[in-house]
């Protein structure tokens, strides 16, 4: 049986809840998802696998935290590409052997990359966020387009896009078709697969959705990833080190308080403006955890601090399931803005693991064969 946990999310956040259960109802796995869940074979979160010989051509890059993922699971990236200048010095500076593109996706020519194993992606997620105002198809950010052009261009054995769960709502679901039909018709069978970061070991809820496509030939090996059960540590015993290290003589009290999970990180976005722990209900989530979300510091609280501690941009990036060596280039802002948009590397590591697995699968299967 699953152990649960409870989440600051979910306490202080019945909307959120009941959006998903709807999201659910309406859209039983099965409808546009052709495939099951099951657990793959994992390995340590932490620590690179032995390359598998696979390659990945990653798109909106970010900070690195779902390219960091798939190192993790074996797979070597033949390149990556994104338009924000800090988050390229972030990917540079942690792995200076990657090839980085600054480039805008609308404009990026993947000729190059022609017979590229995999294109994955994290896309800018306002067009399809309530934040947002989910504008979809209408909002300039919408990158989907640009990832079919390349996925024409390229054409790999497999497509992996990660996005926001507003996606799934119902409003989009002539464009989720509209997606798949178009990748249908380039010979590859498409699914949504809707999960949470903290089924994956990640000390937040941070639900998000994620989209495969596989080419026909590989279609039948793929599963879904699952966790193991394992309920990941409370805030508290996640960030102890860090929130103790300047000798805050409240610590102890504090991490019994932030006995939950995080709730989900947000504040990513251009527009947000400067870096908080996102809008008034996330902020009063926060607070029950013991954490004042109205800001970033730069230190962890001095021996005699009084009232809630905010969060360093370090303790952030540790509750997005980033290791502690992983650096982000850029002021505080910048730096937040980063980490703030991440898809975990363990939660992309296990996605990254099962596409491995399926496609290195398939080729055993058609080498016997
Ligand atoms: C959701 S974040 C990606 C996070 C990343 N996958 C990670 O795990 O760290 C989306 C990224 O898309 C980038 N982006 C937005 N518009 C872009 C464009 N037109 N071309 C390339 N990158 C873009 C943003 O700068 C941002 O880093």
């Amino acid at each position: 049986m699953k152990k649960t946990w409870k989440t600051a999310d979910m306490r202080s956040e019945p909307t959120m809840r009941r959006r998903d259960e709807k999201t659910e109802l309406l859209f039983p796995e099965m409808s546009e998802n052709p495939w099951v869940t099951k657990p793959g074979k994992r390995t340590a979160i932490n620590g690179r696998r032995r390359m598998c010989g696979l390659r990945t051509l990653e798109l909106c890059a970010g900070a690195g935290g779902q390219a960091l993922g798939f190192e993790q699971a074996g797979i070597e990236h033949a390149g990556l590409v994104e338009l924000d200048k800090s988050a390229c010095a972030t990917l540079r500076l942690n792995r200076p052997g990657w090839k980085v593109f600054e480039h805008d996706l609308n404009t990026f020519d993947g000729t190059d990359f022609k017979g590229v194993d995999i294109v994955s992606g994290g896309l800018p997620c306002p067009p399809f966020s309530v934040a947002g105002k989910q504008l979809g198809t209408k909002d300039e950010r919408n990158l989907f387009p640009a990832v079919i052009r390349l996925v024409d261009q390229i054409r790999p054995k497999a497509v992996m896009i990660e996005n926001v769960r507003g996606i799934l709502d119902a409003v989009f679901i002539d464009y989720r078709l509209y997606i798949r039909d178009q990748l249908k018709k380039l010979g590859y069978k498409a699914g949504w697969k809707l999960m949470n970061a903290s089924d994956f070991g990640v000390s937040q809820l941070r639900p998000r959705v994620v989209f495969v496509g596989l080419r026909d030939e590989y279609a039948e090996q793929f599963t879904w990833p699952e966790g193991d059960g394992e309920p990941p540590s409370p805030v508290g015993r996640k960030l102890y080190d860090l929130m103790s290290a300047n000798g805050w003589k409240g610590v102890d009290a504090w991490r019994d308080q932030a006995d939950e999970i995080a709730p989900t990180v947000v504040g990513g976005s251009h527009k947000h403006g400067g870096p908080d722990l996102g809008p008034t209900r996330a902020r009063k989530a926060w607070a029950t955890l013991g954490v004042d979300g109205l800001g970033i510091v730069d230190d962890a609280p001095g021996p005699d601090f009084n009232g809630m501690p905010r969060l360093t941009v370090r303790m952030v990036a540790r509750l997005q399931g980033f290791p502690d060596d992983w650096q982000f280039y850029g002021k505080k802002t910048a730096a937040y803005r980063q980490v703030g948009n991440a898809f975990p590397p363990p939660f992309a590591k296990a996605v990254a693991e099962n596409l491995r697995l399926c496609l290195t699968r398939s080729r055993l299967v058609r080498l016997a064969g």
